[in-house]
């Protein structure tokens, strides 16, 4: 049997419903983000972020490269997830009062896919500055959604990937090629933006990736969060 590997199905990725829905993002395209935040003069090198939807630390590490300390949680026990001092890493991010961060400036994830809308509801009641998802574009469309949240509560920013985030499921892989586009939505705290602005992600991929983002061993490098789970200063 051929297999159908037309756009339009490609970007389904349906998930059954108990899924971890577990795919990690590349690095370079949380660097893209936070270089973007510089640009726009949001400072984040005092702030604190939570990454509750951490699984193997692939976006919690470069995080910690720009801002001054990194939460790292996810519902799932992944190998290298330690309490930060009282805080329970593993947590269920959607029920109020499980996870243990008791204040935290920004929230930024590439949530499960089935549960992006909550994800961003519960970022919006946690998040002091501001929160940001990384999400398939397709999520920008629906009748639901667009009743739901957009008419309701728009992002202040959509940034449009103009070229490829490649991920799969489980693993980190940087040979891959995908058919699915991605955007980060940045929603500001306080700013009920009249004008949603849409921007596009330049290329930056050669530039913004590093050797170290693909170890051999996913726990070979100990990034920022593992050490901050295991108490050690930046
Ligand atoms: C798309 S992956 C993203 C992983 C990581 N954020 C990254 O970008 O590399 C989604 C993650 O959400 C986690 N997850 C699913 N449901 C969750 C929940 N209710 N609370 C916290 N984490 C959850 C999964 O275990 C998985 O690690």
């Amino acid at each position: 049997m051929t297999q159908n590997k037309s756009s339009a199905i490609m970007q389904q990725r349906r998930e059954p419903h108990d899924s971890l829905d577990y795919f990690p993002t590349p690095p370079w395209a949380t660097r893209a983000l936070c270089e973007f935040l510089d640009n726009r003069d949001y400072d984040v090198t005092t702030e604190t972020v939570w990454e509750p939807a951490c699984g193997g630390g692939h976006m919690a590490a470069p995080l910690w490269e720009y801002f001054a300390f990194v939460y790292a949680s996810d519902v799932s026990k992944y190998d290298w997830l330690a309490p930060v001092g009282e805080q329970d890493a593993v947590c269920d991010f959607l029920i109020d009062g499980v996870c243990d961060v008791k204040h935290t400036d920004w929230v930024i994830t590439n949530p499960p896919f089935r549960l992006a809308e909550e994800f961003i509801a519960r970022a919006a009641a946690v998040a002091d500055v501001g929160f940001a998802m990384l999400v398939r574009s397709a999520f920008l469309e629906g009748k639901g959604r667009y009743a739901n949240l957009y008419s309701q509560n728009p992002p202040s920013y959509i940034l449009q990937f103009a070229e490829r985030v490649p991920m799969q499921k489980n693993s980190l892989n940087k040979n891959l090629s995908t058919a699915t586009s991605y955007s980060w939505l940045v929603w500001i705290a306080g700013e009920a933006p009249l004008k949603t602005e849409f921007l596009w992600v330049a290329p930056c991929r050669s530039r913004l990736e590093m050797d170290r983002d693909y170890p051999d061993d996913e726990c070979a490098e100990a990034p920022g969060p593992m050490l901050a789970a295991m108490g050690i200063d930046k």
